[in-house]
């Protein structure tokens, strides 16, 4: 740790005394995984606001839903002594690399735009370290979301979105008995996972998420409840068409969209999709939160890398405080499918799904019932994630009973913990 430590300190400066871009104001490299139709349309809102700034922007996107492959080549653009100026980076990830001393901290935006005084508490403390803030969050994203078409609902005489699971069950095999794909879904371990952190939501609760995903209680791992989530998890399964494996989220939107599927299960990041595709809420499409009375927490931010000279430093700190200004959490969430991470931002321009969001958010604080995600970083550290993901992919593509997915689970994690 303390060797690694030293390396990022020596790197960063020899990487950033080479002769760089001189803009005088401001330069940023920005490594993110926002790729996808409504993803490009939404980072290009930031792009274009920190140009008409003034400022210098060089996109260093990677490919790949919940942000795998970013992560990967994160990793390897610090070894090499060249990090980049900001990355798109959340939940313990933060924490991670700051104590590597990675980061540059831009407390002093924060103090001099109150950025406490106009974030949830509990986001505020994800964003810093030692209680500097060292990441910016531009959104507030909610994982457990059933999306649907409902003129394919129609089709099997259904009107209203499942409350529970076996209302789901029952709707999905109407939808399959007419020849028409229940469940769209795209075989990644990040939306395997995905699937699985809402099954446990509808099946356990807020409470048993909590003990079991984040505070990874073997006793709820190994419980009857986690046994009945993988039953719902091998029904899901039998729910997906042939071709499901590898398949992109937004590829499993588009089928929704298309009318091929009935159901997305996904972040609100799918909402964008239908949005960039001119898709109108509550007649193209509708959202319902699934099962669980919850709310599964993911927050998307930008972190500051240790980087040196004026350009580049002050490319951070026109950066962090651009992605804090009212207008354009305004303008980013309504292309992002997402709503602001400011809780002083009106509604008035979003959509009836933002807004039950907006609601649900408020209440789930209210009642201890909000949970950070699990599959999108958020509870865990990533070698936890990994272990819950191998498990759940595998489960999720073989006959593995739910009794030894549960043991096989439970020892996995207590490993990756010790
Ligand atoms: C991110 C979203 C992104 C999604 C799919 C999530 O982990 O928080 O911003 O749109 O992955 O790439």
């Amino acid at each position: 740790m303390t060797k690694f430590r030293n390396f990022l300190a020596a790197t960063a400066v020899a990487a950033f005394a080479l002769p760089g871009i001189a803009n005088a104001d401001g330069t940023v490299e920005v490594l993110h995984w926002w790729t996808s139709g409504g993803e490009a349309k939404a980072v290009g809102e930031l792009k274009n606001a920190f140009e008409a700034d003034g400022g210098k922007w060089i996109d260093s996107p990677i490919a790949g839903g919940g942000g795998d492959a970013a992560m990967t080549a994160l990793r390897a653009r610090v070894v090499s002594g060249n990090p980049p100026t900001a990355v798109q980076l959340k939940g313990p990830g933060i924490q991670e690399w700051a104590e590597l001393g990675a980061l540059n901290d831009v407390q002093d935006v924060a103090t001099s735009e109150n950025w406490d005084g106009v974030l949830p508490p509990a986001l505020a403390e994800i964003m810093k370290y030692d209680g500097k803030y060292v990441a910016a969050p531009v959104n507030i994203h909610r994982v457990d979301w059933f999306w649907a078409n409902p003129e394919v609902l129609a089709k099997v005489g259904v009107t209203d979105m499942p409350q529970t699971w076996d209302e789901f069950n029952a709707i999905a095999d109407k939808l399959q008995a007419a020849g028409i794909t229940p469940l769209a879904h795209g075989g990644q371990p990040w939306q395997d996972a995905t699937l699985f952190e809402n099954v446990v939501l509808g099946i356990g609760g807020p409470e048993f998420f909590l003990k079991a995903l984040v505070e990874l209680d073997q006793d709820a791992l190994t419980s009857d409840t986690m046994i009945k989530s993988f039953d719902q998890l091998r029904k899901l399964r039998g729910y997906v068409d042939a071709n499901f494996s590898g398949r992109d989220w937004n590829l499993a939107t588009a089928m929704v969209m298309r009318g091929e599927a009935g159901f997305q299960i996904m972040g609100d990041w799918a909402k964008g999709e239908f949005l960039a595709a001119g898709k109108v809420p509550g007649k193209d499409f509708v959202c319902a939160a699934t099962p669980g009375k919850g709310f599964v927490l993911n927050s998307d931010s930008f972190t500051f890398f240790k980087v040196s000279g004026d350009d580049r430093v002050k490319g951070q700190k026109k950066l962090a405080s651009l992605i804090m200004s009212p207008g354009f959490q305004e303008t980013f969430n309504l292309a992002k499918g997402s709503i602001p991470a400011r809780t002083d931002v009106a509604l008035d321009k979003f959509d009836d799904c933002a807004k039950k969001s907006h609601e649900d958010l408020l209440a789930a604080i209210e009642s201890n019932s909000l949970v950070p995600s699990m599959a999108h970083e958020m509870a865990v550290p990533r070698s936890v994630r990994g272990e819950f993901m191998d498990l759940v992919t595998n489960f999720f593509n073989s006959d593995m009973s739910s009794e030894d997915a549960v043991k096989t689970l439970a020892a996995a994690i207590k490993r990756a913990q010790q």
